[in-house]
């Protein structure tokens, strides 16, 4: 079962900061997850909030910020005075830091009325840096699931849900989507549904589990990674 760091160690440090995921790594987890956004002049951020305010000392929402404002934000004096300094990074940022060899799943955040090519952006440079092999990309939308995949058949796509889906497989398959993993919240996770996924050729990764206990069940029931804010602890 692999450990993902959610947003990098974020139990330890400011999430989706560079900081976080070296820690993460520090801390021997196999795969990152971060969270990606377009600014308002299209540069493609690390955040997970829609808005900067709870995780820097800027104010308003990433669509509404220029690369340089947000470029200025201190992202880490939230977390504690240790981290004063770390930046919100960009993907291309991430792209360059992280080893190719570790898992990299994207989680693509967007909303049907900001319709401005944020998954094309995604895939230009995920092709870019030569990183289709260990990366996955996720997203609760999945319509840019689709949208991906019909710009690369080669991106490797997984649907976020927080769900009991009837039919998850069946799901998929009327949707013509090529899926390589379903990323369900854990409170949807049943043998069945792991058992279907996992028949099915595709592998399951399941969040956000920061409760070494709850980590053992899910390993006996047999998913293949699991998204933690404490890497070090579930390992
Ligand atoms: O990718 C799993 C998890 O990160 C999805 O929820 O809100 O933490 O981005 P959220
Ligand atoms: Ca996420």
């Amino acid at each position: 079962m692999l450990i993902i760091a959610h947003r990098g160690a974020s139990g330890y440090a400011p999430e989706n900061t560079l900081a976080a995921m070296d820690l993460a790594m520090e801390q021997g987890c196999d795969g990152i997850e971060i969270d990606v956004q377009l600014t308002k002049d299209g540069v493609v951020v690390v955040h997970h909030d829609w808005s900067v305010d709870r995780t820097t000392n800027g104010s308003g929402e990433i669509k509404d910020l220029t690369w340089k404002e947000i470029q200025k934000l201190d992202a880490g004096f939230w977390f504690s005075e240790e981290f004063t300094g770390e930046k919100v990074p960009t993907l291309d940022d991430v792209l360059k830091h992280l080893p190719k060899t570790l898992l990299l799943n994207v989680e693509v955040k967007s909303r049907s009325f900001d319709d401005r090519g944020l998954e094309k952006k995604v895939v230009e440079l995920l092709e870019k840096h030569h990183r289709l092999e260990n990366t996955v990309v996720s997203s609760f939308n999945h319509l840019c699931l689709q949208r991906i995949q019909l710009m690369n058949p080669q991106v490797k796509i997984g649907i976020l849900y927080e769900a009991h889906l009837l039919e998850p497989c069946n799901y998929f398959k009327a949707n013509d989507l090529n899926l390589y993993s379903f990323h369900p919240c854990h409170y949807y996770l049943t043998p069945d549904l792991v058992k279907k996924v996992q028949d099915n050729g595709m592998k399951i990764y399941s969040w956000t589990i920061n409760d070494g206990e709850r980590g053992k069940n899910l390993k006996a029931l047999g998913i293949d990674g699991i998204i933690t804010n404490y890497p070090d602890m579930l390992r």
